[in-house]
């Protein structure tokens, strides 16, 4: 592991993305949200856990309409950088989504298999519609058909911690997006 950099954790390598470009893009994303749903809309945020939760939590407080959250239980990365390739999916938490317009708040897609396997979940519990809202994307690990609704940022192919996103559950409190060190991770 290289030497840390003042300021920033051990195993950290640089800031990607500070806490006021996340801000202002949070506000825009809500912004369009808001624009898209009618009055009508039962509109429920599913979180798949656990990295989606701060961008749950500011999403959320910048909707000025009524909503509800929900959350499932998605893993395929383990304590390791690269995706096992069969994400675990636990449905238990997520209530009655018949007929209700699910909008699902995600960190980061990487290979999109997680939410391929999710968007079919919550179709076959009857939603009237699903979207995808993403933090993060990164479109060149794609190995699945997957194009989210909303997207914050486009990043390259670093593995990438803090603002929930988390390597071996470590940095998730990080209020920044950074690049995790690769010497971190082996
Ligand atoms: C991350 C992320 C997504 C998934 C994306 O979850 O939150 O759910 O990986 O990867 P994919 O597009 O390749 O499927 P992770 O497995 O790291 O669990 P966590 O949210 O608890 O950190």
């Amino acid at each position: 592991m290289s030497s840390p950099i003042p300021g920033l954790p051990a195993g950290v390598q640089r800031v990607l993305l500070d806490e006021g470009q996340i801000r202002r893009r949070v506000e825009t994303l809500a912004q369009e949200i808001c624009a898209d749903y009618g009055d009508e809309c039962r509109l429920v945020l599913l979180a798949p856990l656990k990295g989606s939760v701060v961008f749950l939590a500011d999403l959320m407080r910048q909707l000025a309409r009524p909503i509800t959250i929900s959350f499932v239980l998605a893993s395929s990365y383990g304590n390791s950088t690269e995706s096992s390739g069969v994400p675990e999916l636990q449905m238990d938490m997520c209530g009655d989504l018949s007929g209700a317009d699910v909008l699902v708040v995600e960190d980061i897609i990487d290979t999109g298999r997680t939410l391929q396997r999710l968007v079919a979940a919550i179709r076959s519990r009857g939603a009237a519609s699903v979207k995808v809202c993403c933090l993060l994307d990164k479109p060149a690990r794609r190995v699945v058909e997957l194009r989210p609704d909303y997207v914050g940022f486009e990043i390259a192919d670093d593995f990438v911690v803090g603002y929930g996103l988390d390597f071996a559950e470590q940095h998730r409190n990080l209020p920044y997006v950074a690049v995790l060190d690769p010497d971190a991770a082996r």
